[in-house]
């Protein structure tokens, strides 16, 4: 709920883990949760169900887009927004949700374009996985998403889950709504001025040129 009303704005909402007991995965529910909690709607997707082989330019070129890149991109471009709850590898992203991006990044018009986007991360460590997190800018950033500025990384992760699935730090708990509250009202601001969508130009300052470039004028329709 903001100052006029209930949201009308809908969320993809998806971790990148696959393990079972992923603390992103509860995070990502817990985010879920707030959301709907503010009259937002989610759907609560996880990344197996946009399962994709290792990417190959030949098996594009033979088979084409594999199904599990084609279902995220149909529920993207069903959302006004997406979450995504991110573990932290190596001090970056991990390569299943890397491999979706690549694969979903090769439809035309490619679905990221002017998408808005939070991040956000959960780590047994201090930092919370926040350095994941400023990786995975780069290629969503790269393809003309809006990412939210503030990313929250939820540090030792395996101690800070309460009641409920919530998180047992009272205060915590109160800064995580609030970011997605100020999102929320963002990405509803987005949705009814959209205007900032219009051009997409994979490398703005390269001479153009008709045999590698990729620019995208239009909105991406679903
Ligand atoms: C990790 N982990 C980890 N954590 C972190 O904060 N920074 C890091 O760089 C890494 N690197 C890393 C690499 C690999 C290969 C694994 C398997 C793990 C620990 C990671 O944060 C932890 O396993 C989380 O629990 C993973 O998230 P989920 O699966 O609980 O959502």
């Amino acid at each position: 709920m903001h100052a006029d009303g209930p949201y009308q704005v809908n969320f993809l909402v998806f971790e990148a883990s696959l393990r079972k007991d992923s603390f992103n995965a509860r995070l990502a529910t817990l985010a879920s949760q707030v959301i709907e909690q503010n009259g937002g709607s989610v759907d609560r997707a996880h990344i197996i169900d946009f399962d994709c082989p290792s990417y190959d330019g030949d098996v594009e070129g033979t088979e084409g887009i594999p199904t599990g890149a084609q279902v995220f991109r149909q529920r993207l471009l069903k959302a006004d927004a997406f979450v995504l709850a991110s573990p932290e590898y190596n001090a970056s992203m991990p390569g299943v949700v890397k491999n979706l991006i690549d694969w979903t990044s090769r439809f035309v018009p490619q679905p990221f374009k002017g998408k808005q986007a939070m991040l956000m991360s959960a780590s047994p460590s201090m930092a919370g996985g926040n350095r994941g997190l400023w990786a995975l800018r780069i290629p969503l950033e790269h393809l003309g998403t809006r990412v939210y500025p503030d990313m929250f990384s939820l540090a030792q992760a395996h101690q800070a889950f309460g009641e409920g699935g919530r998180i047992a730090d009272a205060k915590l708990q109160t800064w995580f709504e609030t970011n997605i509250k100020c999102f929320m009202d963002l990405v509803e601001a987005a949705k009814h001025f959209p205007a900032i969508k219009t051009q997409w130009v994979e490398f703005l300052g390269e001479r153009p040129d008709g045999a590698t470039e990729r620019v995208e004028t239009q909105d991406v329709a679903a």
